[in-house]
């Protein structure tokens, strides 16, 4: 079998047809695609602003800086994350408060959020890992804002009660535009300050001198618009493949007692960003994956738990044992390759895979 890849975007005829129309209009940059981007991608989510930018990274940064996030505040993430939830905190200087996560699906702890919660908390982080959504409902009485990483929930809607979702768009996510973000908000002024944040703090029609704030250049260009545009269009089936896919997964995964399903495919709001597992123990999980490393399979462990990374512990003074949770989903994680054209010749030699390690860890 020819290697199966962990993920693979759906790059068809009409991605080509609409880079080329940017390529050949000879307006690369700061062109028609990324507003017409920007508003076919807030239609999709049913909100009124959408604010494109040239990464998920770049999306979070910007929200903490438009926030007014500085030195002495605290933030609360997810202690089990990628990277980029807690960076955006630490490059305003402020400290990042981790919450131990869902022993279950990874998702951030809701009571522990609340248990957290303080004046001197100016902002809530939670993330939406492997595309299921967090309940935000009891969050938001505390009236502090909240940002939701976003980034691996392509299209879910803003919930009520948070000011903004950023999502990502590198090549492992549900649509692409090779990289990129984009931040959407019902807050007509908060968008208004993002527009400003990722083109150098210039107010919206600028003239010389006329910048608002300190800046970044976080601009998406109209090639990775025009991109986004036509992967926008087709999303609807894509979403809908992918979570046929993740059925004929569960269907053969259920009645292995060793390997349990994360996700919840009753839930509707689940974007199927990959196919994540927990595996009985690390036996069983090392086995898998040397079998999968014997027939060409790709897999991912998912993200190490924030507080693993030195500095992340030398900043904050966390130790990973301060999140026992986060530590076990971390240590029987197991994500499958997932792609929008994966055949069930191909889920089926995963799954063979799966239950061949597993045979072989017995042995
Ligand atoms: C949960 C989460 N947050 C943030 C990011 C950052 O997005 P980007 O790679 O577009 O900067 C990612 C990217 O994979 C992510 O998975």
């Amino acid at each position: 079998m020819i290697k199966i890849p962990l993920f693979r975007p759906n790059i068809t005829k009409e991605d080509f047809l609409n880079i080329k129309k940017v390529l050949k209009s000879g307006q690369l940059s700061r062109g028609p695609f990324v507003e017409q981007f920007e508003q076919e991608f807030a239609k999709f989510v049913g909100c009124r602003f959408a604010v494109a930018v040239n990464s998920g990274t770049s999306g979070l940064d910007i929200c903490m800086k438009a926030l007014g996030i500085t030195k002495n505040d605290k933030v609360i993430t997810s202690a089990y994350s990628f990277i980029a939830s807690v960076n955006c905190i630490l490059y305003q200087h402020a400290t990042p408060v981790f919450c131990d996560t869902n022993t279950h699906n990874g998702l951030i702890n809701i009571n522990e959020v609340k248990r957290h919660i303080s004046n001197e908390i100016k902002a809530i982080l939670p993330v939406d890992i492997f595309g299921q959504q967090c309940d935000l409902s009891e969050l938001t009485k505390f009236g502090i804002p909240i940002i939701v990483d976003s980034c691996e929930s392509f299209g879910a809607p803003l919930q009520d009660g948070a000011l903004a979702n950023v999502y990502g768009f590198y090549p492992n996510k549900q649509i692409t535009t090779g990289e990129g973000g984009m931040i959407v908000t019902n807050d007509e002024q908060f968008a208004e300050k993002l527009r400003s944040l990722r083109n150098q703090g210039f107010k919206k029609s600028a003239r010389y001198l006329e910048e608002i704030d300190i800046g970044f250049n976080f601009r998406m260009s109209d090639i990775n618009a025009a991109l986004g545009i036509a992967q926008l269009h087709k999303a609807k089936n894509i979403l809908k493949k992918r979570q046929t896919i993740a059925h004929q997964y569960f269907e053969l995964l259920r009645y292995i007692p060793e390997i349990k399903f994360i996700l919840n495919l009753k839930d509707t709001n689940v974007s199927i960003f990959n196919m994540p597992v927990m595996c009985k123990n690390t036996n069983i999980r090392q086995s898998i994956i040397k079998e999968f490393e014997k027939n060409n399979i790709e897999y991912s462990l998912g993200f190490p738990p924030l507080v693993r990374f030195a500095y992340v512990q030398k900043i904050t003074g966390y130790k990973p044992i301060d999140f026992p949770n986060a530590e076990t989903f971390a240590e029987h994680l197991l994500c499958l390759p997932m792609f929008t054209d994966m055949s069930v010749k191909q889920i089926k030699y995963v799954v063979k895979s799966i239950k061949q390690g597993i045979v072989n860890a017995q042995n």
